[in-house]
């Protein structure tokens, strides 16, 4: 980075919406599991009393390193690198939660960085790990997968319609060189699927895919979303932004079956007695013209809150 350059910023989405979502009180517990640069983190921060505290993770080491700069400066933050799959293992939520964030997906700044391999705009190393200490890159993943296990991971994540295509063309350039850059899977995507939809790059879908298969963010959403509800308090609130669709759907069902009966069906017997242990508050938010003009990756944010009951 050159002398003048910014540090790279992350701008936090649907800002106001978060704030009024986890309805701070001055002295809970808040856990913000995806903590990036903090955007949200300082804004509940700045809403809690002196007897709060903010539990943040995150599984980058860079987000890790801006976290700790915060903790050192503020004794109501603690940190851990971890999943937030694993938030109920961290003996700090073991007494309970008033609210937890889940803002998933990348930052801007892992976007923005070349080397950490995420984006087709910039060339850089083909990693896309969250935290690149540990488990499989996907320069890795691909130089060993089989072409059919490349094919359902774009169908499935990417919802890429030339998977299969894009898969054959994979394995045959890797018995010739390894993929290992960024720009060269782009070009390669982009001279199976042609020009794609309209505004989008070619591998828009199948970067996606990858990156959502490299680091397990399905898994990792529902086992986070289902601790999470096990350490709310009574009261707590659980707010969670998704960028795509197949996130969101996992929310918003993960919700409605703990805030809602199940539909009945004649056919079955009887379900037991439902007993909600979520309130849904209000419904799907998303960001105004005002907010994705400023910040374009708001555009695909979708925001969803309920609050823990009983
Ligand atoms: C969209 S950014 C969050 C930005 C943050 N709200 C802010 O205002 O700066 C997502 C962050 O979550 C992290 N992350 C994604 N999945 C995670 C997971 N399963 N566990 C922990 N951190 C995760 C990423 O490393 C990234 O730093």
């Amino acid at each position: 980075m050159g002398e003048h350059a910014a540090a790279p910023t992350h701008i936090p989405v649907l800002f106001s919406a978060v704030m009024e979502g986890l309805a701070v009180r001055d002295s809970g517990v808040y856990l913000d599991g995806t903590f990036g640069r903090g955007g949200h983190a300082r804004g509940v921060l700045e809403r809690l009393g002196a007897e709060g505290r903010l539990l943040v993770m995150d599984k980058d080491p860079a987000a890790i390193a801006e976290a700790e700069q915060l903790a050192q400066s503020d004794a109501r933050v603690s940190v851990r690198q971890d999943s937030f799959a694993h938030l109920a293992e961290w003996d700090a939520t073991a007494s309970g939660l008033d609210g937890v964030l889940l803002d998933l997906g990348v930052s801007s700044p892992q976007l923005d960085n070349a080397e950490r391999g995420f984006s087709f705009m910039h060339d850089g190393p083909l990693d896309m790990r969250m935290n690149p200490q540990a488990g499989q890159s996907v320069a890795e993943w691909l130089a060993e997968a089989s072409e059919s296990a490349i094919a359902d991971v774009l169908w499935h994540y990417g919802e890429e319609r030339q998977s299969r295509r894009i898969a054959r063309a994979i394995v045959a350039r890797r018995t010739e060189r390894a993929i290992e850059r960024t720009a060269d899977l782009a070009a390669l995507i982009a001279g199976c699927v042609g020009r794609g939809e309209s505004g989008k790059h070619p591998a828009t879908r199948s970067f996606q895919a990858l990156r959502i298969f490299i680091n397990r963010e399905l898994d990792d959403l529902d086992s986070g979303l289902a601790a999470a509800h096990a350490r709310l308090r009574s009261g707590g609130r659980l707010a969670v932004i998704s960028f795509h669709s197949l996130e969101d759907r996992r929310v918003k069902q993960f919700m409605a079956a703990h805030a809602k009966p199940p539909a009945s069906n004649r056919r079955l017997p009887e379900p037991r007695p439902f007993t909600p242990t979520l309130r849904l508050i209000g419904s799907k938010q998303v960001a105004d013209d005002d907010e994705v003009r400023a910040n374009p990756r708001a555009r695909s944010a979708v925001l969803r809150v309920a609050e823990r009951v009983g």
